[in-house]
């Protein structure tokens, strides 16, 4: 079944199906998350069981996604909390790390977005120019890219397809779509939850996207390009992910212009037939052309 039709969200969180479609479609999902993840799986992700009591949103989150109650959680879980930011993600270990949200708008995302934008090498990987292209990006994470792509005027299809982060995502397009300062940006950008190589797949027939944009989890080596907070999380919550050369061949084939990789610097690409690179001080994005394309 297509990915996009049962569990596509808009900027608002609402979904595009009937009540039913949409169960079917999380069990589905969760069916095939269970099996993805079990070798994988190195930390649960629990509430507290007081805080769930007390804080009614939080309470129907840890329902929705399962998620279990304790005044006693050991690490390595990580704690789902909610406050007047949102939701967010926070690991026992080391006490007072912190706690890694999806921040679209916030304090963090800023501190990104000054600059030239324009400049940044993803921009230039990208392709932004008079009319900023339609991105598919294909491995969601914390949205910290999706983000920047959206504020640089890209219309971007966000596919993620772990639950939890996927969670944390739609909740802050919601809160971004519900602030005046972020609602235009937050408007760019739709959601999907679940494998983007079927995401591709739909999109052969509706909408091919210009650019498809890769940040798969390991570069080549045990280090990504995520800051150190955000990567112990996603680590924790993921375990290892081997590169998947099938995601790249389906960005390769829906893609109308180019598929842009994000690595380490230093590590060696994906996959050989690289078109060029834009390198930037710790990270290189690699561009493909597309299948059967002149590029772009
Ligand atoms: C390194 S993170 C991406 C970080 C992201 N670029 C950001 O700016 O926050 C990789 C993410 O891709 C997701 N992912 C990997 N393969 C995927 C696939 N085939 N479909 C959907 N999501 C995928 C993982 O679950 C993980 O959340």
């Amino acid at each position: 079944m297509p990915l996009g039709l049962g569990n596509r969200v808009d900027a608002r969180g609402r979904a595009h199906c009937s009540a039913d479609a949409f169960l079917d479609r999380r069990i589905e999902f969760l069916d095939h998350a269970t099996q993805r993840m079990e070798p994988a799986v190195h930390s649960e992700v629990v509430v507290r069981a007081t805080d769930s009591r007390g804080d009614s949103v939080l309470a129907a989150a840890a329902r929705e996604l399962g998620l279990r109650a304790t005044d006693q959680p050991e690490a390595p879980a990580l704690l789902l909390v909610h406050d007047a930011e949102g939701f967010g993600l926070r690991p026992l270990r080391p006490a007072r790390a912190g706690t890694v949200r999806v921040e679209f708008g916030g304090a963090r995302s800023r501190g990104r977005l000054s600059g030239s934008l324009r400049s940044q090498p993803l921009a230039r990987a990208v392709g932004i120019g008079a009319a900023p292209p339609h991105v598919l990006d294909a491995t969601g994470g914390l949205g910290r890219d999706a983000w920047l792509l959206a504020t640089l005027g890209c219309r971007v299809t966000l596919v993620e397809r772990h639950r939890i982060l996927a969670f944390l995502l739609r909740a802050a397009l919601a809160r971004a779509a519900a602030s005046p300062a972020t609602a235009a940006c937050a408007a760019r950008i739709e959601l999907l939850e679940g494998d983007a190589r079927e995401a591709l797949r739909g999109c052969m027939d509706a909408g091919r996207p210009d650019v498809v944009y890769l940040d798969p989890m390991f570069g080549g080596s045990r280090r990504t390009a995520l800051a150190r907070l955000d990567l112990q999380v996603v680590q924790q919550l993921l375990g290892e992910e081997p590169d998947d050369p099938k995601l790249l061949q389906a960005a390769r084939a829906a893609a109308r212009r180019r598929v842009v990789v994000k690595r380490l610097r230093t590590a060696p690409p994906l996959a050989p037939g690289r078109s060029h690179a834009v390198a930037g001080q710790a990270i290189r994005f690699d561009v493909y052309r597309p299948d059967g394309a002149a590029g772009g």
